[in-house]
């Protein structure tokens, strides 16, 4: 039977993921792991295991505890932390997935979901449609061990036939849980300012163009991807993931269609130069091909989408 562990599973993606794999797979069947005490996670995300991925023999003995047959593996440091505290995001992204790959094998795991982003691009990759194999040579520490961990998965594909998969995801968009600090965070601290009737001061630049996706489209991919069967994959850590791109301004235009009174500034900081490293679209054609790969939301559904939930929600 599926028993699956969710690392990072209190986090912006872990917090959605886990909630879609209990319906798919049943409440009791998906244990979620991350830093915070068991006495401060809620119901929903039970049963919970406090659980830090650089500790091996911790995370070996919650496998074993549990049973666990599938990791979706998100505990990591994002871009923008990750260059205020460099050390810190090699250790948690590369000594952490070195030690869910290695406790996999030990434990017997049969699958693990392991996201990438498009950090992994550099300045000297293609910026328009950036196809699915070019040029890795990322400038930040993220995405360096982004890079390294595509190629750390698919060694252990190739070497121990652990079967591995991940997707580069864009910039995540969602209401339920605010990311952890990344540069495409713009777009979602944007609605709450909206919202709330504050100005909001931008840190990229209004003509700043990412590829993003909303949630909703994210975890039924990872979900597609992860149900593929493994002999239809010839990728498997590395899937180009794309639905949307815009500029913060595009964003903050449609923004105000809803809210006419919006108002924004651009005050660009560090997290600018990373931004400008990164494409400002995808080639997702592998992933199409391979799992039939086929997003839902564009910029006018979801910021509708986002409006009517976060409204809900404050
Ligand atoms: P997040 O920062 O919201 O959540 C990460 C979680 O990991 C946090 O809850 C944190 O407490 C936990 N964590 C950190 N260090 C840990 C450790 N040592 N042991 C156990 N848990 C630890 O991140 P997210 O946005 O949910 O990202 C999940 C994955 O998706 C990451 O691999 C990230 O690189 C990737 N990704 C995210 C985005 C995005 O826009 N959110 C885009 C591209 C890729
Ligand atoms: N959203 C992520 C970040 O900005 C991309 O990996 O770090």
């Amino acid at each position: 039977m599926t028993k699956i562990l969710v690392t990072g599973g209190l986090g912006q993606i872990g917090s959605e993921l886990t909630a879609a794999l209990k319906n798919q797979y049943g409440k009791d069947q998906v244990v979620t792991c991350d830093l915070a005490e068991l006495s401060q996670v809620h119901q929903e995300f039970h049963p919970y295991e406090k659980g830090d991925v650089l500790n091996a023999k911790q995370f070996q003995d919650i496998l074993k505890k549990h049973q666990i047959t599938e990791i979706y593996h998100l505990a990591a440091i994002l871009s923008a932390v990750g260059e205020q505290k460099p050390q810190h995001c090699w250790k948690v992204n590369i000594d952490g997935l070195y030690n869910v790959l290695e406790a996999s094998i030990e434990c017997g795991v049969k699958k693990v979901v392991c996201p990438s982003s498009i950090a992994v691009f550099g300045p000297e990759t293609p910026q328009i449609k950036t196809p699915q194999e070019t040029i890795l040579l990322p400038k930040t520490m993220y995405g360096l061990t982004k890079v390294a961990g595509e190629l750390l998965c698919d060694y252990y594909v190739s070497k121990f036939n652990l079967d591995v998969r991940g997707l580069r995801y864009p910039g995540l968009i969602s209401y339920k849980t605010l990311p952890g600090g990344g540069t495409t965070d713009y777009a979602v601290e944007i609605f709450y300012a909206a919202l709330k009737g504050e100005k909001y001061t931008c840190f990229l630049k209004p003509d700043t163009v990412l590829p993003m996706m909303y949630m909703p489209d994210a975890v039924r991919g990872t979900i597609e991807l992860a149900e593929t069967s493994f002999k239809d994959l010839k990728h498997h850590s590395n899937f180009n993931f794309a639905s949307m791109s815009f500029s913060c301004q595009e964003l903050a235009d449609e923004i105000k269609k809803h809210i006419p009174n919006f108002q924004i500034e651009y005050v660009p900081d560090h997290r600018q130069q990373i931004a400008e490293t990164w494409p400002q679209s995808i080639d997702d054609c592998t992933a199409r091909k391979e799992w039939n790969w086929k997003p839902q939301y564009d910029l006018k559904a979801m910021v509708k989408d986002m409006l009517h939930n976060l409204k809900q929600k404050t």
